[in-house]
């Protein structure tokens, strides 16, 4: 992959057609199935150092702050290891119990972000081990780091992520699944997640060879006051990503929350000129989150789902392909990457550079 735009009228778009190769890189020379895992060359954690994490802390800004969130919940499904994640600019400026078997990892496309890499110092200077997953080799954070884990998204132009953020979330499960095999993830689950990665690059292609409808979508909602965007547990890391992207790239306000979270608060904002983009995947949440879409109606409220079936409550769904539930959020990420990007578009905005923002910020 290159500078070149190759045909696409934007950064944004090139790269968010670019995903299914760059899955497909991330994903390269890494599987061993002789063993159901991953090889990842870089990790500088062995096997016995692996079983002696006791909990994974994930730091990261913005975009890679949202795949820490899957991170740490694929680190707890797939590892069983108590896993969280924090916005890195928070954590610099707290006094953070540095705890020696915690298993710090920073999270960055551009490995410069100033936030993430005095995260990096201050864990350094208190003795942590901290890994690093980064798109950028030999950036600052991939130096200061003990070892990792490269994203291999290529040069990603666009200030607003998204194949990276996809990469991410991909390196992340290989991270899990490494873990996963060297503690009490089984043989056949290895396997069946195997299956699942080698999966996505065929699935991606499929989300987005629907790119009209959701263009037409986009049209529907762009004159929207506000968007709620809404989850429950995989879905929500999925609904904060969405949210930032509709933000940064058209203007248009949109608030993220814990499906469950609308109840205490949020459903005030609900009426007609307020939609809600609800993430569904079919997991043993579905029930839940359907009674959501019920409580938002009631309030005549506007819904977006997306979703592995037609939901009836919704007024439109966008259907994407089935594949491992952990590996659900990967996946129904990739339409709320188009439906930002045509928003934009229907509301006339400057896509790569959106106003205000710098494709990465190293300084304070
Ligand atoms: C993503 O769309 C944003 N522009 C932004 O949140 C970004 O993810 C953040 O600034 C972190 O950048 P990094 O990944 O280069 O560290």
């Amino acid at each position: 992959e290159s500078y070149d735009m190759g045909g696409h009228d934007t950064y944004m778009h090139k790269e968010i057609h670019e995903q299914v190769d760059a899955v497909d890189r991330v994903l390269r020379g890494r599987i061993d199935d002789r063993f159901s895992t991953v090889r990842l060359g870089g990790l500088n954690l062995d096997a016995r150092e692996a079983r002696g994490v006791r909990r994974v802390k994930i730091l990261g800004c913005g975009s890679a702050y949202h795949t820490g969130l899957i991170g740490a919940q694929l680190i707890e499904e797939l590892a069983r290891i108590p896993a969280d994640a924090e916005p890195a600019s928070e954590f610099r400026y707290r006094n953070p119990v540095v705890d020696p078997d915690t298993l710090y990892i920073a999270v960055s496309q551009s490995g410069e972000t100033y936030d993430t890499l005095a995260a990096v110092q201050e864990l350094k200077r208190k003795g942590a081990r901290v890994l690093g997953v980064v798109n950028v080799v030999g950036s600052a954070i991939a130096r200061e780091t003990d070892g990792g884990v490269y994203v291999h998204a290529g040069p990603e132009v666009c200030v607003v992520s998204t194949k990276c953020f996809t990469n991410t979330a991909v390196a992340f499960a290989l991270l899990a699944l490494h873990l996963g095999r060297i503690r009490d993830l089984s043989v056949a689950d290895g396997k069946r997640i195997i299956a699942g990665l080698r999966k996505l690059p065929e699935q991606i292609a499929e989300v987005l060879s629907g790119e009209e409808e959701i263009k037409k979508l986009a049209a529907e909602y762009a004159n929207a006051k506000s968007m709620i965007f809404v989850g429950r547990v995989r879905g929500y890391p999925v609904a904060r990503e969405a949210s930032l992207k509709l933000k940064e790239v058209s203007y248009v306000h949109a608030e993220a929350y814990p499906a469950s979270e609308l109840k205490h608060g949020p459903l005030a904002l609900i009426e007609p000129e307020v939609p809600t983009v609800a993430v569904l995947p079919d997991d043993d949440l579905l029930e839940k989150n359907r009674a959501t879409l019920e409580e938002i109606k009631a309030r005549s409220g506007r819904i977006l789902a997306v979703a592995h079936r037609e939901q009836e409550k919704a007024d439109h769904t966008i259907v994407v392909p089935r594949n491992e539930v952990e590996l659900d959020p990967i996946l129904m990420g990739i339409p709320l990457q188009l439906l930002a990007y045509h928003t934009a578009l229907a509301l006339g905005r400057d896509i790569d550079k959106p106003r205000n923002l710098a494709k990465s910020v190293t300084v304070e």
